[in-house]
């Protein structure tokens, strides 16, 4: 077999076979095929397409390019949850002690933050002393005994698509259906739950802009999910503004801290109910969403959510305490409000630039060597469809250098738009996908 004829064939829109697209990875990962022969067929792919059963083999042979994790000495369903990223996207930090609250164990991978989206990671660092990079007889015991544990990428899933994603990130080949659904989806089978629960954001904050696009790669990923045995299910969610009030690390784990006491931003605890009650279900745990909901809102109420995040801190390591006085997280020296410069509505937030805000005050990764400042960012005091006069505070910013604080402040402003008219609402979360 030759990368060239399989190019060619991909080019005149052909179909790719189980066998090629395995050559094609394991070629690719073991360096015998060059980049410029997989830039070539990825272009391709671009413009042709795969269909959906090419584009479960890329998954499957991206997933098998490494160490596949086996949960299965853990008892019971286990169930996973992706993000496709966001700003202010803290959602792990709450909804997985509330899920494992309710009874379903939750064994997660999970990495840092680039770019304008953070990690959970950095922020479960926010604890001292808190540390993922346990032993996987650690992990594993955690789970057995807590419900949760979270450790760093030490294993190696799916290599192939670490590699393939930085090819396409600079040959202009990201933006396809079925490559982003199978890299997304390959390294979700590797990581070995029995069920996966996707949020799939859209907005000027996602990586999917439009709603139509959201659906479609949602579709597209529950359907690897499905034909590789596993439930999938995708909840479509909102990110044409920051989730919550609060962008940066400490700030997200204070906010998340209050979600736990029942005192979070609707948008956020809507997100966690909803994400939450599909993990239930999922996990067997709860006939009907709407029995699920009741569930994870009373784990809420009783405070069993926030003693298993507690417990979860502990058992990694962390200091337990900042759970029941979030106060002692260290805080930045600079706190300012950020007063509204003119009376009307804000009517559009572009979310992308919230999140590069954060980066500018130093709480993002520019390259995975950055350190960050886990004490900086913002809090949004007023979100889309707010009517604010001028001069009244609509966030706070937290910094550490004047004349970074300076730029972001000024970033901030001109993400906003002002409107004398009010913008009509839109559903925060869009739509479910299922089988
Ligand atoms: N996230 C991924 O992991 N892969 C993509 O292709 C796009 C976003």
């Amino acid at each position: 077999m030759r990368m060239y004829d399989l190019i060619i064939k991909k080019r005149s829109g052909k179909a790719l076979t189980r066998e090629e697209i395995a050559f094609m990875i394991k070629g690719f990962t073991d360096g015998i095929i060059p980049d410029y022969q997989m830039s070539a067929m990825m272009m391709a792919v671009y413009f042709q397409g795969m269909n959906e059963e090419e584009t479960l083999f890329l998954t499957l042979e991206m997933e098998k390019s490494g160490d596949v994790l086996d949960l299965s000495g853990i008892d019971g369903i286990k169930v996973d949850k992706h993000s496709t990223g966001g700003v202010g996207d803290k959602t792990s930090l709450a909804l997985i002690p509330m899920v494992a609250a309710c009874g379903v164990k939750v064994a997660k991978m999970s990495g840092r933050g680039l770019g304008h989206t953070g990690g959970t990671i950095d922020k479960l660092e926010s604890f001292p002393g808190f540390s993922t990079e346990i032993s996987i007889e650690q992990f594993f015991k955690n789970v057995e005994q807590n419900g949760i544990s979270i450790m760093g990428q030490t294993k190696e899933l799916a290599p192939a698509d670490k590699k393939l994603y930085a090819l396409r990130d600079v040959t202009a080949t990201v933006d396809n259906m079925s490559l982003i659904a199978s890299s997304i989806m390959s390294k979700k089978l590797a990581a070995g739950a029995d069920a996966i629960v996707l949020d799939v954001k859209t907005g000027s904050g996602a990586f999917m802009k439009k709603t139509k696009d959201a659906f479609a790669l949602a579709g597209e990923m529950v359907k690897i999910g499905k034909n590789a045995g596993k439930e999938t299910i995708a909840v479509i969610s909102d990110m044409d503004q920051p989730l919550g009030s609060a962008v940066g690390n400490i700030l997200e784990v204070k906010e998340a801290i209050r979600t736990l006491r029942g005192n979070g931003p609707k948008d956020f605890e809507t997100l966690c109910l909803t994400l939450g009650a599909h993990m239930l279900v999922a996990g067997k745990k709860a006939a009907h969403v709407e029995e699920a909901e009741k569930m994870l809102y009373d784990v809420i109420t009783s405070g069993k959510a926030l003693e298993k995040l507690a417990r979860f801190i502990e058992s990694q390591g962390g200091d337990s305490s900042y759970v029941y006085e979030p106060e002692k997280f260290d805080k930045a020296t600079i706190i300012e409000e950020i007063k509204a410069p003119e009376n009307g509505y804000i009517s559009r937030i572009n979310c992308e630039e919230i999140g590069n805000c954060s980066l500018v005050l130093g709480g993002g990764r520019q390259t995975k060597e950055s350190r960050i400042d886990l004490t900086v960012g913002l809090v949004l005091l007023k979100k889309k469809g707010d009517y604010v006069t001028k001069g009244e505070s609509i966030a706070v910013i937290h910094g550490n250098d004047g004349e970074k604080t300076e730029i972001a402040k000024s970033r901030f402003l001109n993400a906003l738009t002002f409107s004398d008219v009010k913008p009509e609402e839109e559903p925060f979360i869009k739509g479910i996908v299922k089988e």
